[in-house]
């Protein structure tokens, strides 16, 4: 099912394809991703970690026969206080699940460096190379529980940049599951900003799950607020929604501007 929503502020829409499961989820998601590269406007992907877009990465692989092993990878965050070779590390998730199995060589793919010892420069290094490799063309994105969207969690405003940030409770929490106990789950990262996420010239946002149905409602349907950071995509031109059932399950499935809102 495809719904088009009027954003709150009224001057954009927003695509939202309602899915099956996580599995039709990977299946959709890697059909936009090999369409843009075969249309010739992928040259740099963003790819979230996590539960959610696995499934794609997965399809991608299974689909792409090797066509992808050219394209650059940039990643949207990184724990602070893990080695980068550690298993939860987003650096080891992003060559386990993305760049080895699509056969992207080590020096195409950019990791925030949260293991610097100066984290303000790090951020700002990732941000100069964001721009030297000509910015993200497909940005692929998760949502939290609690709205966020990379590591910016409630709170973020819309021009925020690369920086190292406290992860919420609830993010630890919802992490855990990666980790042996939450007590091991980091309580710093770097991350991309709202503002350079907005920099990318198309988003895929992925929900699964009825853990982000809440989330995922006010990300779409309420007017922008930092407390929901994913609502900021609003403002951005060229938005796909993919999102299972049991995820969009709080949506009102009615465009916002026929509701008058
Ligand atoms: P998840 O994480 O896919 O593991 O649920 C999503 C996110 O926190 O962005």
């Amino acid at each position: 099912m495809k719904l088009y929503y009027i954003t709150a502020e009224g001057h954009r829409e927003m695509h939202i394809e309602v899915v099956a499961d996580n599995a039709a989820l990977g299946r959709v998601a890697a059909d936009r991703i090999l369409r843009s590269y075969d249309d010739g406007r992928l040259q740099v992907l963003g790819v979230a970690t996590g539960g959610t877009p696995a499934s794609t990465y997965r399809e991608l692989a299974a689909r792409s026969a090797g066509r992808l092993h050219d394209i650059r990878l940039a990643a949207l965050d990184e724990y602070v206080g893990l080695p980068a070779n550690h298993p939860g590390s987003y650096t080891t998730f992003v060559r386990q699940h993305i760049a080895e199995p699509l056969g992207i060589a080590p020096g195409q793919v950019g990791v925030p460096r949260a293991e610097a010892a100066d984290l303000a420069a790090a951020a700002a290094g990732f941000e100069q190379q964001l721009r030297d490799n000509g910015g993200v063309d497909l940005q692929i994105l998760g949502i939290g529980s609690n709205g966020h969207i990379g590591f910016n969690e409630p709170g973020s405003a819309a021009d925020s940049r690369t920086r190292a940030v406290t992860l919420a409770e609830r993010t630890r929490q919802d992490n855990a599951r990666f980790f042996d106990s939450v007590d091991d789950v980091p309580r710093e990262a770097l991350t991309q900003g709202i503002g350079t996420i907005l920099e990318a010239r198309s988003i895929l946002l992925l929900a699964s799950g009825a853990r982000k149905a809440q989330a995922l409602a006010r990300a779409v349907e309420q007017p922008p607020t930092a407390d929901c950071p994913a609502s900021w995509l609003q403002r951005h031109p060229d938005v796909l929604v993919v999102a299972d059932e049991a995820a969009a399950a709080a949506l009102s499935r009615r465009p916002l501007a026929a509701r008058g809102a």
